[in-house]
């Protein structure tokens, strides 16, 4: 998605201050839009002058989100927008494993994230061997591998699919007349998306052996979760519903079977932000990462957001307007990966691109 204030002209410092106070106030401190208003004219103009051009995800924090970006959005999205930009140099505001996804898609482009220890979890979770292992237990079996992976495990799998396609991608290989679907590596996108499909989830066997699987329909999993949403629980939704019994709970799919299942919708970042916008309910209790909830707050000062919780990504929170501009100041850090590695990537990513 366009994002509003970064994707016009370049603003006068006296413009970004003013447009920034009409969107935070009331969220972010005046004093802080202050001192963020002055680095978001600096990060736009230079932005401007390198040909530079900033993608920001949903979990940026307030004033970062709503000021630099030229687009902000889910990981579907910001992968569309990087394939398809004519910029010299992209600036990832989100974690490592969307920024190697932007050099997969545009090798020849310097892609930068300002932080370069911006990790996740669920990217943590497994490695390629694990994944050849899980091959070896399960011959023929195709891999889809959640986006939120690093390029080497991406390297070794059939399709990529992000939070907002996952059953799309396992319905196209079933259409292609596969029984069985290794799905990798978050448990509860696992477990969630075959619920989804009304197909069985089966925990991985490594034993050394060849597994034999039942004739019906079904996924197989790793055991990788997201901390910030597995913190998330049945109790936190029933305790809202005592207060606000018309609430409507959204929920991220990375949260666990029971806590989605207790929701009144599941999706992506950019479908619960939709979800908000489009769906009238008297509140509104956002089962996601804490900054977002501040970003559709800012965006929809109409609708009642149920506070609840303030779980922050700790890698997402590495991200700051001042690892920004120093990112586009000294040209750091790039994001380095080998021409093999990303051919062989590359693939997966088109595939998911190509059926959804
Ligand atoms: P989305 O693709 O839904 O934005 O999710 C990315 C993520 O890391 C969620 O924790
Ligand atoms: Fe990874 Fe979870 Fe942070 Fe998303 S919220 S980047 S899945 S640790």
């Amino acid at each position: 998605m366009p994002n509003s204030l970064a994707g016009q002209e370049i603003l006068s410092l006296d413009e970004t201050l003013q447009l920034m106070r009409e969107k935070l106030s009331g969220i972010v401190p005046d004093v802080e839009i202050g001192i963020k208003a002055e680095l978001a004219f600096k990060i736009n103009r230079l932005k401007a002058e390198k040909n530079a051009v900033i993608l920001g995800h949903n979990y940026m924090e307030p004033a970062l989100f709503h000021s630099v970006p030229d687009y902000v959005g889910d990981s579907l999205e910001l992968s569309r927008v990087s394939a398809e930009t004519d910029a010299d140099i992209i600036v990832f505001c989100g974690v490592q494993f969307m920024a190697e996804t932007a050099k997969i898609l545009n090798p020849d482009k310097t892609v930068l994230i300002p932080a370069e220890k911006a990790g996740c979890s669920l990217a943590a979770g497994i490695c390629a061997e694990d994944v050849r292992a899980l091959k070896r237990a399960y011959p023929d079996v195709p891999v889809v591998t959640y986006i939120n992976t690093y390029a080497d495990v991406k390297a070794e799998s059939d399709y990529c699919c992000t939070s907002g396609n996952g059953a799309a991608v396992v319905q196209h290989l079933f259409e292609l007349g596969h029984q069985h679907v290794i799905f990798l590596p978050d448990e509860f996108l696992a477990r969630n998306t075959a619920s989804e499909l009304g197909v069985e989830y089966l925990d991985p066997i490594l034993d050394g052996s060849t597994q034999t699987l039942p004739n019906e329909k079904c996924i197989i999993g790793w055991n990788a979760r997201c901390e910030v949403h597995e913190l998330f629980t049945v109790k936190d939704i029933r305790d809202a519903r005592k207060q606000f019994p018309e609430v409507a709970v959204i929920a991220h799919p990375e949260c666990s079977p029971e806590v989605v299942g207790e929701s009144d919708f599941t999706g992506s970042t950019k479908q619960l932000i939709d979800y908000v916008q489009n769906v009238d309910a008297k509140q509104y209790l956002l089962l996601t990462e804490c900054s977002m909830g501040d970003n559709i707050a800012a965006e929809n000062p109409d609708k009642d957001m149920v506070r609840l919780c303030s779980f922050r990504c700790p890698y997402m929170n590495l991200i700051t307007m001042e690892d920004t501009l120093a990112a586009l100041e000294g040209i750091q850090y790039e994001v380095e990966l080998d021409s093999e590695l990303i051919r062989r990537a590359r693939t997966p990513i088109d595939r998911m691109l190509s059926i959804s």
